[in-house]
């Protein structure tokens, strides 16, 4: 695993570093592959960068035919809430780009259960990635991700039984401490293990302990889960801003 950390001034030059690696991933693994396996993240730190992604110098240097897009966690709500991740990313960034409705993938949260629509949203890797469901996990080209002010990240909260999920490439999980108290789906520590790039974007100074604790401290992944994302034969980018980076002896 090849471990990059880039501490940027504030949450603005963070959202530009982070749409413009997106940018470069998105180019080399088309020109590679043929296509652009993408995870977004919710929260609210991605939301700039897919706003940034919006404007016309960056939408025309991807090749949106060549982009499929999943979530590596999604609220249990219909997409309608406010909650959402896929509205929150539709409204940022899905319905302003010309990327076709095909190559979209929210999570399925009318399931009747988390469980069911976590099991549905396997099934639907296996068939975007034309692999099998009992096999390996897929390979995103990259995958998004935040760092809650707890050390959570997706929706793998501290101390959660899916923390040790081993097999399922998906699952469910109650909430955790921090709102919105609702039931979460989440790609599990198999696929965000089996990246090709996984990048972190962090913002603030709340979440200076957390990232201290998994970046320096040795923090396990039961009290930090972020610490668990160790993508074996990937890249793992933390793109951080100085707030947040404020307790890290590592200065870059
Ligand atoms: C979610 C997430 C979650 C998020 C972190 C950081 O659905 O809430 O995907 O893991 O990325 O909590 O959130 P912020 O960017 O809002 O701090």
């Amino acid at each position: 695993m090849q471990r990059e950390i880039v501490v940027c001034k504030d949450a603005d030059a963070l959202a530009v570093k982070a749409a413009d690696r997106l940018i470069q991933t998105a180019e080399a693994a088309i020109r590679s592959r043929g296509k652009f396996m993408l995870a977004l993240s919710g929260g609210s730190t991605p939301e700039k960068m897919y706003s940034l992604l919006t404007q016309p110098n960056r939408v025309s240097r991807i090749d949106w035919s060549s982009t499929y897009i999943f979530f590596g966690d999604e609220r249990f709500v219909p997409p309608t809430d406010p909650r959402s991740n896929h509205r929150m990313a539709q409204n940022a960034l899905l319905s302003l780009v010309p990327v076709a409705v095909d190559h979209l993938f929210p999570v399925a949260t009318n399931a009747p259960t988390p469980a069911e629509s976590a099991a549905v949203y396997a099934r639907t890797l296996a068939k975007a990635f034309a692999i099998p469901e009992s096999g390996e996990p897929p390979s995103f080209d990259l995958i998004l991700l935040g760092l809650g002010d707890d050390g959570h990240t997706a929706s793998l909260f501290p101390s959660a039984s899916a923390l040790k999920e081993n097999r399922a490439w998906v699952t469910w999980s109650p909430p955790g401490t921090l709102p919105p108290p609702v039931d979460r789906v989440t790609f599990t520590f198999e696929v965000l293990n089996a990246a090709r790039q996984v990048m972190f974007l962090v913002s603030g100074s709340k979440k200076a302990i957390p990232l201290q604790d998994v970046l320096e401290g040795g923090a396990g992944l039961e009290r930090r889960p972020a610490a668990g994302v160790q993508p074996a034969n990937g890249q793992l980018i933390w793109l951080v801003d100085k707030e947040a980076a404020s307790l890290l002896k590592i200065k870059t």
